[in-house]
């Protein structure tokens, strides 16, 4: 897919890697010599995406222009450490002003793997008319509720929930009009929008769902990153 001027995004890499127990923020971390930055950003403009705004740690700034070096359009901005909320929020005003029909896609730096069809599938339902598109796996685990003392509190029925990934996609104006109210939420609700899609649901606007891919995992913890790496290796070697 070539990259289109009318569709941007936010690629959230503001993280510090806390879990995956590296010194380094995670978005440096390397994948078969590359940092994951560097393949997350590859594979947006694979799919199809013009301009990419990088939220990068304040202290990185030199680091994260040094790890997409190559890639063209990418622009790197301090993100914010109070949550990645904010981190978005300041890379879609570093986006500047854009159109209504403008396609914005939010992807976090720390699934590296996306395969670029899933994100021309993004794309493609927001072209068609949705207002915001989201990835999705069916789930495999059982899951349960559970209150703060370790009790259950219950069990979803399985078929009714989906694991989300990223790049999640909206049509511009509605993504902004999500920010801005989910920027007047309450400490307690704002930290609960771990995802953009939570915020447009928030204020009412239908999310579709397209299909995710594996592949597209989240480097989260060392298990995910050795992972990451085999799948990286044999990409390379295709
Ligand atoms: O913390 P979590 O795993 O949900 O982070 C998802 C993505 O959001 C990561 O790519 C991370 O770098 C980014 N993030 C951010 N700013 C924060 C926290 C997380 O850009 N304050």
């Amino acid at each position: 897919m070539p990259p289109s001027s009318d569709v941007c995004a936010v690629l959230t890499a503001a993280g510090s890697g806390s879990r995956l127990g590296c010194e380094l923020p995670k978005a440096l971390v390397s994948l078969s010599g590359r940092p994951l930055l560097w393949w997350a950003a590859r594979g947006l403009r694979a799919g199809g995406v013009g301009t990419i705004v990088v939220t990068a740690p304040a202290s990185c700034i030199a680091e994260f222009r040094a790890a997409i070096d190559g890639l063209g359009d990418v622009l790197v901005v301090a993100g914010s450490d109070r949550s990645r909320q904010a981190s978005v929020a300041l890379g879609l005003a570093a986006l500047g002003d854009r159109g209504a029909d403008t396609v914005v896609l939010v992807h976090d730096a720390a699934r590296p793997l996306t395969p670029p069809q899933v994100t021309a599938r993004v794309i493609d339902a927001v072209r068609a008319g949705a207002g915001a598109v989201i990835p999705v796996l069916p789930v495999s685990d059982t899951l349960k509720t559970v209150d703060a003392s370790g009790l259950v509190t219950g069990t979803p029925r399985r078929a009714d929930l989906a694991a989300v990934q990223t790049p999640q996609g909206f049509r511009w104006d509605v993504l902004m009009r999500a920010h801005e109210a989910g920027a007047s939420l309450g400490a307690d609700e704002a930290v609960a929008a771990t995802d953009d899609a939570g915020l447009v649901e928030a204020i009412g606007v239908a999310v579709h769902t397209v299909a995710g891919d594996e592949r597209s995992l989240k480097v989260t913890r060392p298990l995910d990153l050795a992972l990451a790496r085999l799948l990286a290796g044999q990409e390379q070697a295709d």
